[in-house]
């Protein structure tokens, strides 16, 4: 008999949680910043990374292009990645691009230092169909020629230069990769209609610390003088907003009473907003946000909108904060309009919930109880686990391996806080063994 060991976890809902627990780096800041390197010319020292399974491939891909990636301290929340032996545009590793969507930014930062690209085709995840037309169509604006194949996108040129980006949708991956192919780019490149998600401004941050020309990030509006050379730097990571989403998600779901440390509280300011209309109390302070949950849950309207609106990576984790909360919710998704495929998960666990389109009507009336449920991707494994901290019961969560691309030490984080959480390791014959 053939037999797949597998690991799952199992929450024991309904406990409050209380104490403090600190944020990690921000993994959609570290996906674009490590790639970045790759346009320096001398070693860079990355601060505040966090441990995740992104971080760990991105870091592995650059070491297969020829980087050399140490550790500082033994701490892998600090590396040191020397670029310099990086000398070819082609990157190789198929299995590991593969296996996460940010291996794009791959495209933008080897197109800005050799002028050429091959880079293989991206994976991560896919709660939804999507394009990759809108970088595309930065690098054709910059001169680049660009061929979409099955298997691999090639960038080439025979000389790149700054030129006007108007984009016609808002994306943040596009947004990023226009910049890495700009910066050394002779001349200006404005970018227009750009994304202001907390991670633009970062990776402008890192770009400027490595002595870039980058103007205008966290506005509609980027403007980019090249510069003929890049030099090293030491930079830290922010916060991660989605992590921190996520606890203060967590804390109003299961109650209690949670300090969340090490975040910059105006990046929350949206999720803030909608957690006080549940009923929860945030208070906000220098660099930590306190979430208090005593009271009865209430129902509330969300819609997701780029930065600085709610941002559509909580919405699973609002969609199952508010199927136990008194009265009916509408939950429209504006930025990936069919991110609602771990519904029926959620549905099993007893959540009323009725999609319409774009919109999900949730009645929390009856509340949640424990089921055996998937974590279908990265977000909603993460509404899955909000859903078993509130739900009566036993919460049994498989396929894992998807929150483990994006929370750092989860299992450790929240039964600091009280929570029952533990990860068993089973068989996929259905004998669960308890390691
Ligand atoms: C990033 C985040 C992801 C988040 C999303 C929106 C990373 C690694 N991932 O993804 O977690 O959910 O931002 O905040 O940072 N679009 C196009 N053409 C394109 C690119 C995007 O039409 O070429 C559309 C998409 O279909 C979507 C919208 O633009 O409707 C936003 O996507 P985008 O901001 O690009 O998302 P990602 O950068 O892939």
């Amino acid at each position: 008999m053939e037999c797949t060991i597998l690991d799952k976890f199992v929450i024991n809902g309904g406990h409050k949680l209380y104490g403090t627990v600190n944020i990690s780096g921000a993994k959609n800041a570290a996906v674009a910043i490590i790639p970045a390197v790759v346009l320096c010319d001398e070693p860079c020292i990355i601060e505040n990374l966090p441990k995740i399974r992104d971080v760990s491939v991105i870091l592995e891909i650059l070491k297969n292009m020829g980087a050399k990636v140490t550790r500082i301290g033994g701490d892998s929340s600090r590396v040191k990645i020397d670029p310099r032996g990086i000398k070819s545009y082609r990157v190789t590793c198929e299995r590991l691009v593969g296996d996460m969507r940010a291996s794009y930014y791959l495209l933008g930062a080897l197109l800005g230092k050799f002028g050429s690209a091959v880079v293989p085709a991206s994976g991560g995840c896919s709660f939804c169909d999507r394009p990759i037309d809108l970088h595309i169509k930065a690098f054709r604006s910059l001169g680049a020629k660009c061929e979409l194949l099955p298997d691999r996108v090639e960038l080439s040129s025979e000389k790149l230069m700054g030129h006007n980006i108007d984009f016609d949708v808002v994306s943040v991956g596009a947004t990023m990769n226009a910049m890495l192919a700009a910066v050394r780019v002779p001349g200006r490149t404005v970018i227009a209609r750009a994304a202001k998600e907390p991670h633009i401004v970062d990776l402008a941050n890192f770009l400027n610390s490595m002595g870039a020309n980058v103007k205008g990030a966290g506005t509609d509006v980027i403007k980019i003088k090249g510069v003929e050379k890049l030099h090293g730097c030491t930079y830290s990571i922010i916060p991660d907003q989605i992590e921190a989403g996520t606890y203060m998600a967590a804390v109003a779901a299961a109650g209690g009473d949670v300090t969340i440390t090490g975040v910059i509280p105006e990046h929350l300011e949206s999720i803030t907003t909608k957690l006080r209309d549940t009923g929860t109390t945030v208070e906000e302070f220098d660099e930590a946000v306190r979430v208090i949950r005593e009271g009865p849950l209430y129902s509330c309207n969300v819609k997701t909108m780029p930065h600085p609106g709610f941002p559509t990576d909580m919405q699973p984790q609002f969609v199952a904060l508010l199927s136990s909360a008194q009265g009916k919710s509408r939950v429209m998704e504006c930025v990936w309009e069919t991110r609602f495929s771990y519904v029926p998960q959620l549905r099993k666990m007893g959540a009323d919930i009725i999609e319409n389109g774009n919109t999900a009507h949730v009645d929390g009336t009856t509340g949640l109880h424990g089921a055996k449920v998937r974590a279908l991707d990265l977000r909603a494994g993460a509404a899955m686990i909000v859903a078993g901290l509130a739900a009566k019961g036993v919460t049994e969560i498989s396929d894992i391996r998807y929150i483990e691309r994006g929370y750092e030490e989860i299992i450790e984080k929240l039964t600091a806080l009280g929570a029952d959480i533990r990860r068993v390791t089973y068989v996929e014959s259905n004998e669960d063994v308890d390691l």
